[in-house]
């Protein structure tokens, strides 16, 4: 039997700004187009999860609000079960985001709603968790909620993912529980940094930083590059998965659409190196198109996505 995906996170709706160049201090600049989009990292990941065949549950808070509504008609157009979702007296969260025309975005959260998502509401949904599940959180929420999840993803034997998105640092009890913890570099940076870590940047040290990870206490970790794919560290070593080669559009989401990929094929019983060679497909599918959930292709489209934007930047 596969497993569900269950995410238990955030819910944004997105304010994307397409702009020329960010706004330097005291500047006023024009958005080109301004689109409203479902996002926030949690959600995303339960989409991704949706469209790469998961059998994906969302845990999360939204507000009363045409936000919520954005958010759960499109998880619920990808099959996303919102049995786990809570409406609760907030906004619903939303993200501001520029994005220049090399495809690089800068984002503004105001969780709203997303901080009222509590440890209750996880051993709600644990109640039903079984050892086939993968559990996947991300930093959008309250701290001890992912703490909770950890816990109850342990207790009933299911695998636990953290995303440590945004950065921060990340509690032993909790770095020991995620197999695998999935950051980019950044992220890895600033969770190395707080053990007392110091290493270079160039490729390897951000070899030494992924092995740090596993050396901490994560059972596996996944630092993800971008263009670059993945590196993919566990007890075996630290191994590079490469990433098909696109013009980036727009990045919003591409990290969140590797973890909700990478949950997907692990739930199904891939490897984590087979698991994390699909997501950085997935992801970089993701960036050739504007939006994040908008961006997630499914499953069956996938190769085609990509050879037809390879083409299109080769030729
Ligand atoms: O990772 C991208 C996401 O970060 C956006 O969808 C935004 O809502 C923020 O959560
Ligand atoms: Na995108």
């Amino acid at each position: 039997e596969t497993g569900r995906v269950v995410v238990v996170g955030s819910a944004n709706a997105d304010l994307v700004l397409q702009v020329h160049h960010r706004p330097a201090p005291g500047e006023t600049v024009l958005a080109g187009t301004s689109t409203t989009t479902p996002g926030g990292k949690g959600a995303n990941q339960a989409v991704a999860a949706a469209r790469m065949g998961g059998r994906a549950t969302f845990v999360g808070c939204v507000g009363r609000d045409g936000h919520a509504r954005l958010l759960q008609s499109s998880m619920h157009e990808a099959g996303v079960d919102l049995a786990g979702v809570a409406v609760v007296d907030a906004p619903t969260g939303h993200a501001v985001i520029v994005i220049t025309p090399d495809g690089e975005n800068s984002i503004i959260v105001t969780p709203g709603a997303n901080s009222s998502l509590d440890a209750d509401a996880v051993d709600r949904s644990a109640a039903r968790w079984t050892g086939d599940d993968v559990v996947v959180a991300q930093l959008e929420i309250p701290m001890e909620t992912v703490t909770r999840a950890a816990r109850r993803a342990a207790q009933v034997g299911a695998r636990f993912v953290l995303n440590a998105a945004p950065a921060a640092a990340v509690a032993p009890e909790v770095l020991a529980l995620c197999d695998p913890l999935v950051v980019n570099e950044d992220e890895a940076g600033v969770i190395v940094a707080h053990a007392g870590v110091d290493l270079g940047a160039n490729l390897e040290g951000i070899k030494a930083t992924a092995a740090a990870l596993t050396a901490l206490g994560a059972r596996s970790a996944v630092v993800t590059l971008g263009p670059e794919g993945a590196l993919v560290a566990s007890a075996a070593g630290v191994e590079h998965i490469p990433a098909p080669r696109v013009r980036a559009v727009d990045t919003t989401g591409a990290g969140d659409g590797f973890v909700g990929a990478l949950a997907a094929r692990l739930s199904r019983g891939d490897s984590l190196s087979d698991a994390a060679r699909v997501a950085a497909a997935f992801a970089s599918a993701a960036v050739t198109r504007l939006g994040a959930q908008s961006a997630y292709v499914e499953e069956s489209a996938l190769e085609a996505v990509l050879s037809e934007r390879t083409a299109a930047t080769s030729g």
